[in-house]
């Protein structure tokens, strides 16, 4: 049978079980919160003096601090790249409407939320360039990305595990700059992005759990290949209004590691988290190939480790043309 034919058969084997996993990993519309939870009420008379205080608020964080929350919000916006591509993966079947299907846009939903609210917030904080952000997320949309998966469900779902843990890291992060700097409101906003992150992580890592058990030399082969490539982000393609495809991301990703949003240490650290989720050094049934496979995974955290303390980030911030310039 070829490859692309086990696979198939792997994932309408686990889509039996996709229903109780929505219900373990997925919190109903009625229950869970919404952006509006965590901003100014615009029917309410306090209003105005809400905003205002959000303001005053926002004075005190700095421009590294508004370049990341707006990177991270337009990484958000883009997400209508995502669900299209994950509705493309072998397997997950939108036309059958079958369990997978039903994941991908549960999990759209919930994610949904996150861009919104921040959009919203960035709106009100007087801090940033609407109009750019706007401009730099219709470009990420229109541009996609390619994050070399491709329609392989292994593959998606490494990324994935990966990626929603990242995501975690970045927005708990973030929380707690603004929670140091006295701003209880966006911080309790962003730990609650966050959170579901981190869910969505726990619910990714489980499927990949559950194709290590039935294919586990083809599961460990789809994790190496998806380290080996690196994980590449998925606003890889950012851009400014009037610039090139790409070009800017780095700049974004340097002042993320900057004031220790993302770093190239935390990047080592999910890497090793989902060796251990996994138990990849438990894993038995494996072909000679995937042995060699499960080797170099073993060692990578290592090797990489070595690496990241050897990056050097630039002091100096880029200037974006989201964020006004900082004010002396
Ligand atoms: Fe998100
Ligand atoms: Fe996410």
């Amino acid at each position: 049978m070829s490859l692309k034919n086990v696979r198939l058969e792997v994932m309408s084997f686990l889509e039996k079980d996709v229903e109780s996993l929505i219900k373990k990993y997925l919190i109903p519309v009625e229950t869970i919160w919404q952006p509006t939870d965590f901003l100014p009420n615009s029917e309410s008379d306090t209003f105005i003096d809400d905003v205002k205080e959000i303001r005053e608020l926002s004075k005190e964080l700095p421009y590294d601090f508004w370049v990341v929350l707006v990177g991270d919000m337009i990484t958000e916006e883009a997400l209508p790249t995502y669900e299209s591509w994950l509705m493309d993966v072998e397997g997950i079947n939108q036309q059958e409407r079958n369990g997978w299907s039903k994941w991908i846009r549960h999990w759209t939903a919930e994610e949904n939320r996150h861009g919104d609210v921040l959009n919203k917030y960035l709106y009100l904080s007087g801090r940033v360039n609407m109009k750019e952000i706007e401009q730099t997320t219709q470009h990420l949309i229109a541009d996609g990305f390619d994050i070399g998966t491709a329609q392989d469900p292994y593959k998606n779902f490494v990324y994935t595990s990966f990626q929603e843990l990242a995501t975690y890291v970045s927005h708990n992060r973030v929380a707690k700059l603004a929670k140091a700097k006295g701003n209880k409101q966006l911080s309790r906003m962003c730990k609650i992005i966050a959170g579901d992150e981190m869910r969505h992580h726990h619910a990714y890592s489980e499927f990949v759990e559950r194709i290590f058990k039935v294919d586990p030399s083809q599961m460990m082969l789809a994790f190496q290949h998806m380290m080996k490539q690196k994980i590449t982000m998925p606003a890889h393609f950012l851009r400014e209004s009037g610039g090139k495809i790409g070009t800017i991301f780095e700049e974004f990703s340097n002042t993320a590691q900057r004031i220790g949003v993302y770093t190239s240490t935390d990047y080592v650290d999910i890497l090793q988290k989902l060796i251990n989720r996994w138990e990849i050094d438990k894993i038995t049934n494996l072909s000679d190939e995937a042995e060699k496979a499960r080797d170099y995974l073993m060692k990578l955290p290592n090797r990489m480790m070595r690496l990241a303390d050897r990056i050097k980030i630039p002091e100096n911030s880029y200037q974006f043309k989201w964020v006004e310039p900082a004010k002396l």
